[in-house]
């Protein structure tokens, strides 16, 4: 007996002590097949849904980019590596011995020689038995496969961006695309645009399709190639309810022609993505969370000397430590006027001086993406017309985050926080009539947030266990016709906010926001106040 307990202990300890050899908190295959249900519950009836896993994109020569799967096919199937395929079906289907199943993945071919060079690989074995595929096979399955597309009433997929390309690869995405086309009768002029507006004029209700056809009136003048489509135009300059019937009837028509449908999995991947079970939620708060302890890591190490790229790697040094994989965006660090450029990715002024730096950067963690902006005075302390902007826009957040409650309509942060901005800059002098606030906020004020940095979702009344930013801004660009003490100066706040059903919850709070919190962080010292490298000049 205390053999077996000596033994057990050891072989317990060993394992303690044995290195691991990746993390384990990435979300789990049941979270992944719950998913694929809730696909399948959404599909119309008689009805197979087709996902490519991304591209590979080559950044020049034999160098590829870091390879980033594409957030719907990981969301449904776990699934990192490129060169795959998911197909779900509505109902079960039964192969030719018998078999029943709903669903399959086509996965990359395990490969000795190109693992060596190029990391390990799932295979079909790695696919069931860590993902819980129950069915999976080699890609190049898929191309010798009999499937019949034409048997299913709707094919929905993505439409191709044309952003893939052929390698020495037998079954990379662009064959499996090729094979894909050809198996499902792709017409050579397929045009998903005009396939999405003929899908909402035959959705339109009769009663609503004055209002349907102005918008569509905007967007066919913005898109000015898509008014060479009769039926559109028709829809657009239809004088009656009678003419405008006909058309939808017509449009029917015209979608019925083949089974293929680009419109539909927008429609299921926005509604399911908008809301974040708990599981996703753990990995997005750590996401918000890394990013707010970088924002409060440069802040403490922040002074005039620092170049904008310096504090961009101090940022990505901290998600790294945490174990975040990547950015969920190129970082934008923007010392004075380069704060004003929206997306300021360059980042390469020598040194930040007596300047306003904006810092918008967020950690992605297993996937999930933070998006935190904090605006902090190289010096430690703000000017007085630094904070005078900075406090309209603090005000400005407040408020926006005050109106993010379940059932409030999506529009309401920002129309709460451009009231404030408006205000605030009318009293300053800097503008003289509301309308012109656009000029130095033209941005919105929210978007989703969750494995894309502006992440998929409907876009309808707020609700329960949505996250979303609230990041009002000022941009006063060196040249602008006010006074010019204004010039330069630009400040962007912006937090992760968890819609929850008692109100909304600020995930990144622990990065400071008020001027008197930055500030008294900033006078904190830092580990990197004694990190000297030595000059290469
Ligand atoms: N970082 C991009 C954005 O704030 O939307
Ligand atoms: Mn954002
Ligand atoms: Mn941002």
């Amino acid at each position: 007996m205390r053999n077996l307990i000596v033994i057990s202990l050891f072989l317990f300890l060993t394992s303690w002590f044995q290195a691991q050899e990746v993390p384990n908190d990435f979300l789990s295959a049941d979270f992944h097949k719950g998913r694929r249900q809730e696909v399948r519950k959404a599909m119309p009836p008689n009805s197979v849904a087709v996902f490519f896993a991304a591209a590979v994109r080559n950044r020049a020569n034999d160098v590829d980019y870091i390879y980033h799967q594409d957030p719907d096919f990981y969301y449904l199937t776990g699934y990192k590596e490129p060169n795959a395929l998911l197909l779900i079906f509505s109902e079960m289907q039964k192969d030719k011995a018998g078999n029943n199943y709903d669903e399959v993945l086509y996965a990359q071919k395990r490969d000795e020689k190109a693992e060596q060079w190029n990391g390990k690989r799932f295979g079909v074995e790695g696919v069931k038995g860590q993902l819980g595929f129950e069915r999976a096979f080699n890609a190049e399955e898929f191309l010798s496969s009999d499937i019949d597309f034409s048997k299913f009433e709707n094919v929905l997929f993505f439409d191709f961006k044309n952003d893939f390309r052929d390698t020495n690869d037998p079954a990379d995405i662009f064959d499996l695309i090729r094979s894909f086309k050809e198996k499902s009768n792709y017409p050579s002029d397929y045009d998903a645009t005009k396939q999405q507006l003929y899908s909402m004029i035959k959705a339109t209700e009769v009663e609503n399709s004055v209002n349907v056809a102005q918008t569509l009136g905007r967007y066919l003048n913005y898109y000015q190639e898509l008014k060479s489509d009769k039926l559109l135009v028709d829809f657009v300059e239809a004088e009656d309810d009678r003419s405008r019937i006909e058309i939808k009837e017509k449009v029917a028509l015209q979608l019925k022609s083949n089974n293929l449908n680009s419109a539909k999995l927008e429609e299921i991947m926005n509604t399911l993505r908008e809301v974040k079970t708990q599981e996703e939620l753990v990995l997005l708060k750590k996401a918000v969370e890394i990013s707010a302890v970088g924002q409060i890591e440069v802040m403490k190490a922040m002074h005039p000397n620092m170049s904008e790229m310096e504090i961009q790697g101090v940022h990505e040094f901290v998600y790294k430590k945490y174990g975040a994989e990547y950015e969920g965006y190129p970082s934008i660090v923007g010392g004075g006027n380069n704060g004003c450029i929206l997306h300021y990715i360059e980042n390469n002024k020598p040194k930040v001086g007596n300047d306003l730096v904006l810092m918008d950067l967020g950690a992605e963690y297993h996937g999930y993406t933070a998006d935190v902006t904090r605006t902090i005075p190289a010096t430690g302390k703000f000017s007085k017309e630094q904070k005078q902007i900075y406090d309209i826009v603090y005000n400005a957040q407040e408020a926006g985050i005050k109106a993010s409650v379940v059932g409030a309509s999506f529009q309401a942060p920002g129309q709460a926080a451009s009231k404030v901005v408006a205000e605030g800059l009318m009293k300053l002098g800097i503008i003289g009539s509301p309308m012109e606030a656009r000029k130095y906020f033209p941005h919105g004020t929210s978007h989703y947030l969750g494995l894309d940095v502006h992440d998929k979702g409907t876009y309808e009344a707020f609700k329960e266990n949505t996250v979303i930013t609230v990041e009002p801004g000022i941009y006063i660009p060196e040249g602008s016709n006010c006074d010019r003490k204004w010039w330069g100066i630009a400040v962007r706040i912006e937090d992760d906010i968890l819609i929850a059903k008692n109100g909304p919850v600020n995930l990144s709070e622990m990065a400071p926001r008020t001027t008197v919190d930055i500030e008294a962080v900033m006078k904190q010292s830092s580990p990197l106040d004694n990190f000297n490298l030595p000059s290469l000049d």
